[in-house]
């Protein structure tokens, strides 16, 4: 048998020397995994002086190994959190990122607003994974209709198992397709009804190849290039997909990274856009492009802190 309380702390210090940034939460996550346990009760469990077994312990370090080796802590538990929901992740599928809950959050504001009015709010998600964008909207309004559109079938796949588990059913549409051109195939249905499109696409350009182990080597290549010269050929053909999918007057909300405010702007300032500006993220860096479409009963205004320049 092993201390728990032993075998936790080996593993912080296993964590902190291999350059883990919050070592302490991870050990404390991996045991709870490797244990069954809620990260809480392992805490409990730890104080109370509990032991473990050879064949847990074994498992925790195996873990820890693993995490050391720069293996994202997400596909090690198999669990991202997002928004308050709990989603399945693992190989395949890109590990939502606590910046996209902010982008989330104004497609959640917006369908909300829609919904006050007494409508069904239709919320389109391009580029969507594990459908982490897709389940918070679908959640957190529950008068919403989503539909979620990802090319890539092992990504759609836990999706898939995502709306499963945690979305209210028939309420979220996933659908396999290229958001390029998808106005004509795969979502020809949702032209001019869309009130929110939203997207976290690709959009690194391919000479900034990510520094981290975990989103280099771990990450679908698909899910993190944008294609281009600049990255952001799939987030051009988001805005004119978005284009296509909204009505009068609906909102586009889409992430990018910290140095393409003006170019995404760029892309929906020309005809039919009525407003376009960038919201920054929790930690103030501008990281989305948010748009409304012109229409006769025009709001005039666009959700969020969204500074020009
Ligand atoms: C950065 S990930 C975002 C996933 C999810 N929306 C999130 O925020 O966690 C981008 C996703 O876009 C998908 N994707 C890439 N190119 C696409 C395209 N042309 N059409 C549709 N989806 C695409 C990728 O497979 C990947 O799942």
């Amino acid at each position: 048998m092993t201390g728990l309380r032993e075998l936790v702390d080996a593993a912080r210090g296993d964590l902190a020397a291999a350059g883990i940034a919050g070592a302490r939460a991870e050990a404390e996550l991996l045991a709870a995994h490797a244990l069954g346990l809620g990260r809480g009760e392992l805490t409990a469990a730890a104080l109370r002086g509990a032991d473990v077994d050879g064949a847990t312990a074994a498992a925790v370090t195996d873990l820890v190994a693993r995490r050391c080796s720069r293996v994202p802590l997400q596909h090690l538990t198999g669990r991202a959190p997002f928004r308050g929901l709990d989603l399945a992740v693992g190989p395949g599928v890109f590990v939502p990122r606590p910046e996209t809950e902010v982008v989330a959050g104004i497609a959640v504001a917006e369908a909300a607003r829609v919904a006050a009015t007494g409508a069904e709010p239709l919320v389109a998600d391009l580029c969507a994974g594990s459908a982490a964008i897709a389940l918070a909207v679908a959640t957190e309004v529950p008068e919403a209709r989503v539909l979620a559109v990802e090319v890539d079938p092992d990504a759609l796949a836990w999706a898939r198992r995502n709306v499963e588990e945690l979305g209210p059913a028939g309420r979220v549409d996933l659908r396999l397709g290229d958001v390029i051109g998808c106005a004509t195939r795969v979502a020809v249905d949702w032209v001019g009804h869309a009130d929110v499109v939203v997207a976290n696409p690709p959009y690194i350009p391919p000479d900034a190849v990510p520094r981290d182990a975990e989103v280099r080597d771990h990450d679908p290549a698909i899910a993190l290039y944008g294609g281009g010269e600049d990255g952001l050929a799939v987030p051009a053909a988001v805005v004119a997909a978005a284009a296509e999918l909204l009505r009068p007057c609906g909102l586009l909300v889409m992430e990018h990274a910290e140095d393409q405010g003006p170019a995404t702007r760029r892309l929906a300032g020309g005809d039919g856009w009525a407003e376009a500006g960038t919201a920054r993220d929790l930690t103030g860096r501008p990281r989305a492009l948010v748009a409304r479409r012109a229409g006769a009963d025009d709001q005039g205004a666009i959700p969020g802190d969204r500074p020009r320049g």
